[in-house]
């Protein structure tokens, strides 16, 4: 049974964002607007990942809406599989990205790539959906405050 009265001790990684993979940004902002009157950012085009992007924000969790820019995408790829759209990744953020891979690479998790540096120029880096269970999870630096 859960005690929700206790406190519980956490992870050092916590909730940075989800990433929703869409066929259409526009149509994706217009939905989540008309919903839940959700506030979102302007669409920027990440040549380096081929893809667009736009963040949804609500009070405790930001949405990254995706849509590929081109065929050769990984994205396209996943909507392919999934025309309509999906969830295709979660990212945790870590306070010291180069310790928290260099301690999954020494417990041998499969690590997708190096760390790289992302569009917001945060370090970043993707864990392979077989070691949690079909997830694709990011894991990305903190927020420098
Ligand atoms: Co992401």
């Amino acid at each position: 049974m859960i005690n929700d009265d206790i406190e519980m001790d956490h992870s050092n990684f916590s909730v940075d964002h989800i990433a929703h993979a869409v066929p259409n940004i526009e149509d994706a902002i217009s939905q989540y607007k008309t919903v839940f009157g959700a506030k979102v950012s302007d669409i920027k085009i990440i040549e380096k990942q081929d893809i667009k992007i736009a963040m949804v924000s609500f009070a405790n969790l930001k949405i990254e809406l995706m849509e590929p820019l081109s065929d050769k995408s990984p994205i396209a790829n996943y909507l392919r599989k999934n025309p309509k759209g999906g969830l295709h990744h979660y990212c945790l953020a870590v306070g010291d990205l180069n310790q928290a891979y260099g301690d999954q690479k020494e417990k041998k998790i499969n690590i997708l790539s190096e760390p790289t540096t992302g569009y917001h120029g945060r370090n970043l880096y993707f864990i392979h959906p077989s070691e949690v269970c079909g997830a694709l999870i990011e894991v990305e630096e903190h927020e420098k405050e």
